[in-house]
């Protein structure tokens, strides 16, 4: 059975065909990142312009590459939120409008449900597992007991991992994004040279990177000759050592011998390294994406609706698009 996937949340326009939710038939991505580099950060009007752009083309080199037609699409997975309010418009006006025109249902999709469902495209995990989805908007721990149950265990109480990452490279006099080019010059740096905090709140499960960011910043006022290879070298240690302890942490006290990571940050190295090596020591699989599906994708906006349609989720043409739209109950 093959889905069309869509997906605009943010500043992405793609568009992916799938089969049988887990083989990627064709899956394109037209990234918006040379119109908001200079900004040093996603301007949310010129990204749903773009998109408005960006998606016929993009849907019709999906269905050229795959070399299918609408006849052999049994249903449309759009994402309907969270995300910038103006580019989830105009994914879902497209889907509906393709879903009207070509009769052919709509299953609408949460984008952090499709971040999961990534790893479905690759490998199989079985449940219950952890699944830690950490992107620029986002950064969330959940248990995952099947497709369609998710109970949220913590999320960050302000800036998303990804968003701790565009601000910092930001502040560096980076581009945007700025999570890849961090990753780059922290592995020029040494992450010993400069310690910055290792947030721990209290209480629960939840994360916080706002002051990481805060103490980043300061250090560069007081210290403006320190090597910025160093300073994001040492920022991104603190980051991974949150994440990885967090996630074992939570891997423990329910009992789970599995997390999977998913979202932009997913893709990055050393996150992706130092989760492999505390998960291996503590008797822990980790699943990792590749990075093509760690940042957006309709690939696994197909992935998780091919799961809700089989289960006879079909949704209609009131459904709209909601920049905030929380995964599952809350733990
Ligand atoms: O999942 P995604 O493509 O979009 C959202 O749903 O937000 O994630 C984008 C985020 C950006 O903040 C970007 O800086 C970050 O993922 N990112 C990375 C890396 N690649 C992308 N962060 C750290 N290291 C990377 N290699
Ligand atoms: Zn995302």
């Amino acid at each position: 059975m093959l889905l069309l996937g869509i997906d605009t949340s943010c500043d992405d326009t793609s568009a992916a065909i799938v089969e049988d939710g887990s083989v990627i038939v064709s899956n394109v991505v037209s990234n918006q990142d040379m119109i908001h580099n200079k900004y040093g950060g996603i301007v949310p009007e010129l990204a749903s312009r773009r998109h408005i752009e960006m998606i016929l083309p993009v849907v019709d080199e999906a269905f050229n590459i795959a070399n299918v037609k609408f006849q052999d699409i049994s249903a449309i997975a759009f994402t309907y939120g969270p995300g910038l309010i103006g580019s989830l418009l105009v994914g879902s006006c497209f889907a509906k409008s393709l879903s009207y025109v070509h009769k052919i249902p709509t299953v609408a999709v949460n984008h952090l449900e499709g971040h999961i469902c990534s790893i479905f495209l690759e490998e199989k995990p079985e449940f219950p597992f952890i699944a830690l989805v950490i992107s620029g908007g986002h950064t969330s721990i959940y248990l995952v007991e099947d497709f369609g149950e998710y109970s949220e265990i913590g999320r960050t109480r302000d800036d998303a991992a990804g968003e701790a990452y565009d601000k910092v490279a930001k502040f560096l006099g980076f581009g945007y994004p700025g999570g890849p080019i961090i990753d780059k010059m922290a592995s020029m740096g040494d992450p010993e040279a400069i310690r910055f905090p290792r947030a721990k709140l209290k209480k629960g499960l939840d994360f916080s990177f706002s002051g990481l960011k805060t103490s980043v910043l300061n250090y560069v006022k007081k210290h403006p000759e320190s090597r910025k290879e160093d300073i994001a070298a040492g920022f991104q240690a603190s980051v991974v050592d949150v994440l990885t302890d967090r996630a074992i942490e939570v891997a423990k006290l329910k009992g789970v011998e599995s997390i999977v990571l998913s979202g932009g940050v997913a893709a990055n190295r050393a996150l992706r390294e130092g989760m492999l090596d505390k998960t291996s020591a503590n008797g822990i699989k980790t699943y990792l994406p590749s990075l093509r599906l760690c940042t957006d994708n309709a690939a696994m906006i197909a992935a998780a609706g091919y799961h809700q349609f089989i289960k006879g989720n079909i949704s209609d043409y009131s459904l709209n698009p909601k920049a905030y739209l929380p995964l599952g109950k809350k733990a």
